[in-house]
């Protein structure tokens, strides 16, 4: 008897697997993008056991993240600041700022016992998510972006949404969000508050040519030197400086490139 079936169903099952888990996996990753938990996090507020203030800290006394976040920038992981960092004001017989204030009567109480203040975590990434302080940090995305305004909160909130979409979302369009290096930790940056001259001048000097730059700023455009980039972009953005003149060149001249595919955040 000849073959009933003719050749190619020999990878019929296969195909058919093949397609239903394709069908699948596409569901899932709808379902993971759709309904992950946008917005239930936002808010999340926990009590700490110390009434530490952000808003006095970091706005009032103007310390820098990195003064107690001090892994932030090299490292995967964000730290919570020691003990030891408190006592640097607050310790007795140091800076012995108000160590009688009731306030502070458990990081007192650390410097006595040695056990550390037992912080409440805001954030949490799942296991099965990688993230990356530094990666972030070093190319010019600021905590703003991913906490809010830390420097003006009495008590550390949840602001952002943290989910998959939410990364996504900047992974697809970095340009809204990039900044200068020097301006990661400045939470009250604004981008008009910029000096357009000086901003053309520090990406030449940093060996871009003004001719990309103007092509950058409107396609076609031209320019050879940073009075004729700061005309051309005055034309097309406006007076003032704004997210998308830098975003725009930040990511074209210092080729930033999210990653969209699955296993850079989930290895
Ligand atoms: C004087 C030290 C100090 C400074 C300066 C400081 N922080 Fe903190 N930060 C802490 C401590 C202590 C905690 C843990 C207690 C809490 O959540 O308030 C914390 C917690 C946090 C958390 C929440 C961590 C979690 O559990 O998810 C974020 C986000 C954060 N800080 C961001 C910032 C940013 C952004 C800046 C700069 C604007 C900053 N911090 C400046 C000491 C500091
Ligand atoms: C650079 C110095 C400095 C560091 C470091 C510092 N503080 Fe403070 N802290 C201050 C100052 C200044 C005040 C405001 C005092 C005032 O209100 O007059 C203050 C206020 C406080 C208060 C409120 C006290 C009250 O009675 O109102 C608490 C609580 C506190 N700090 C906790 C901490 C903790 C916890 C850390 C470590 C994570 C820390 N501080 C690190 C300088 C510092
Ligand atoms: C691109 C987004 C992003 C940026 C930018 C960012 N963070 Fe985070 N941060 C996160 C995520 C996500 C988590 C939760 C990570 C986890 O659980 O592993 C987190 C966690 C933290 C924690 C808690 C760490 C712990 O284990 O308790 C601190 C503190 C923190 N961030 C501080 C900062 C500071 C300070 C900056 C700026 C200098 C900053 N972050 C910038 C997204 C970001
Ligand atoms: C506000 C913008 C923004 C948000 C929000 C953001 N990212 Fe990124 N991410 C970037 C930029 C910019 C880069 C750097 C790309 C490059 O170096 O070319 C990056 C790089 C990465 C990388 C590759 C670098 C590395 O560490 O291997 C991973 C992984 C990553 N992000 C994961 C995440 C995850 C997970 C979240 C959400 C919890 C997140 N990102 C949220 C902007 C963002
Ligand atoms: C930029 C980083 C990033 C990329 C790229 C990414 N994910 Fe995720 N994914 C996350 C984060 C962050 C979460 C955790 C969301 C949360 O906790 O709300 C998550 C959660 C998930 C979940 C669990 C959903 C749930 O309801 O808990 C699945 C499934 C998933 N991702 C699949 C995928 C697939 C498939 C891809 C590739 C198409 C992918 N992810 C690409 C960051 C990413």
């Amino acid at each position: 008897m000849g073959n009933f079936f003719p050749r190619w169903t020999n990878w019929l099952p296969l195909k058919l697997a093949v397609g239903v888990a394709f069908i699948a996996f596409g569901v899932s990753v709808g379902v993971a993008y759709y309904f992950t938990p946008k917005y239930t996090r936002v808010g999340y507020e926990p009590t700490q056991p110390v009434p530490f203030s952000h808003k006095i800290h970091a706005g009032q006394l103007g310390l820098d993240c990195r003064y107690c976040h001090s892994f932030v920038e090299n490292s995967s992981h964000a730290n919570v600041p020691t003990n030891q960092t408190c006592f640097n004001c607050h310790g007795p017989g140091k800076g012995n700022i108000k160590s009688a204030s009731p306030k502070l009567e458990l990081v007192v109480k650390a410097h006595e016992t040695k056990q550390p203040i037992p912080w409440v975590k805001v954030h949490k990434a799942p296991d099965y998510v990688y993230f990356n302080h530094s990666a972030h940090l070093n190319r010019g995305i600021s905590c703003q972006s991913c906490h809010g305004q830390v420097n003006e909160m009495e008590i550390v909130k949840h602001a952002e949404p943290q989910s998959m979409g939410w990364c996504l979302d900047c992974h697809r369009n970095p340009e809204q969000k990039l900044r200068p290096l020097d301006q990661i930790t400045n939470l009250n940056y604004k981008p008009e508050q910029l000096d357009r001259a000086s901003f053309y001048q520090s990406l030449i000097a940093k060996g871009v040519k003004a001719g990309e730059i103007a092509e950058t700023i409107q396609e076609g455009g031209k320019a050879a030197s940073v009075e004729e980039l700061v005309s051309l972009a005055s034309l097309t953005f406006g007076k003032q400086v704004t997210q998308l003149e830098v975003g725009s060149q930040l990511k074209k001249h210092w080729q930033v490139q999210p990653p969209e595919n699955c296993t850079s955040c989930h290895r």
